[in-house]
């Protein structure tokens, strides 16, 4: 009943902008690529969640069915959908937090890096409309290769003139951190209770956890791999990553919202090493990474992995750069 639902999202409406008024915290956060494999579960918790006063989901298709769907839960957050490029504006304009899982995901046998083609242009696309349309929000991207989409991010955001502000991009690789805390269990540890950081970048890392080190550094280095494998080319993760993504989202809207000691690993701009970006714990706060944590001392199997990780996301970064610059 088209008219029905006009009047649900008047009165939806008529409550985000009460909220806003009352003071109470209550932001504004758009989902690239909603209709996905990670966009539809992510809807779903970001709905739940009750830091979000409106969501906007946006994909190139299904963003309606997606937005009827979940519109229909009875929580705080007014949902709104948008199809297509030519809504991609309207979807973006005046959001606070803009979360990007659109783009394809790995079949068995391909690298992240098989991805690029297709993604980096996804990407360059949203970023442009982001650059134009809410150049002040924290920009959480998930799409792969991660450590090539967040400098294509950062290039587009040069390149459109005042709008980057490192501090505002964020690559997503929280998923590498929820897989160490639960591969933790062969420790003995209780996932929940554990906080493991993962440094580098995504899925190239380094980590000291005593005499399972080698174990346990090869099968977070290859969770993706092994759900890429278990699903048999139905694509990658997408329940564990939207749970991750929520947990990353979440804690950003805690620091716009001013919280003190919001801190969790992700990819960004960084002067921990000579690379322009890698992934770190960062303290979030109205400002986004208001700070990047230096790495503690390295033991020898950690400097070795470090070495390692930095020609490899050197490679990943600099494809990103040029693929904007060229
Ligand atoms: P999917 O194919 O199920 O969903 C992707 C969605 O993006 C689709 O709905 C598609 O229509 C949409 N899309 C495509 N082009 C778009 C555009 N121009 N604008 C808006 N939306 C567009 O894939 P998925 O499983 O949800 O994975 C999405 C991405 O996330 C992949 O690149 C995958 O590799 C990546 N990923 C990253 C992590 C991480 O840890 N950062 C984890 C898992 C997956
Ligand atoms: C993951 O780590 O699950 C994601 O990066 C998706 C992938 O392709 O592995």
């Amino acid at each position: 009943q088209p008219s029905n639902l006009q009047m649900e999202g008047n009165s939806s409406l008529r409550r985000a902008d009460c909220r806003a008024k009352g003071g109470a915290p209550g932001f504004k956060v758009a989902i690239l690529g909603a209709a996905g494999g990670i966009g539809q579960p992510l809807s779903m918790l970001m709905k739940m969640n009750p830091l979000v006063s409106v969501l906007h989901l946006y994909d190139v298709v299904n963003s309606p069915g997606v937005t009827a769907d979940v519109s229909h839960m009875d929580t705080g957050a007014v949902v709104r959908g948008f199809l297509g490029q030519p809504q991609l504006e309207n979807a973006l304009t005046g959001m606070d937090l803009v979360i990007i899982p659109a783009g394809v995901p790995r079949k068995p046998g391909m690298t992240r890096d098989d991805l690029f083609n297709i993604n980096a242009g996804i990407v360059r696309t949203l970023c442009e409309g982001i650059s134009k349309c809410c150049p002040n929000a924290i920009v959480n991207l998930i799409s792969n290769p991660v450590n090539s989409t967040v400098p294509i991010a950062a290039e587009v955001f040069k390149k459109a003139g005042g709008t980057y502000d490192p501090k505002r991009l964020l690559g997503v690789t929280m998923l590498d951190v929820v897989r160490a805390n639960t591969f933790c269990e062969v420790l003995g540890l209780d996932p929940r209770e554990v906080d493991v950081p993962v440094v580098g970048g995504k899925a190239s890392l380094l980590i000291d956890f005593a005499e399972e080190t080698e174990y346990l550094t090869n099968r977070i280095q290859n969770g993706g791999t092994e759900v890429v494998e278990a699903k048999a080319g139905a694509g990658s993760a997408t329940l564990s990553m939207a749970y991750a993504a929520v947990k990353f989202a979440d804690a950003c809207l805690r620091g716009l919202r001013g919280d003190a000691g919001v801190v969790e690993c992700a990819f960004v701009a960084s002067q921990v090493t000579e690379l322009p970006f890698f992934a770190s714990k960062v303290r979030i706060g109205r400002n986004g990474a208001e700070e990047v944590y230096q790495l503690g001392p390295l033991n020898e199997y950690e400097r070795a992995g470090m070495e390692k990780a930095k020609k490899e996301l050197a490679a990943s970064i600099q494809k990103g750069v040029s693929f904007i610059r060229k």
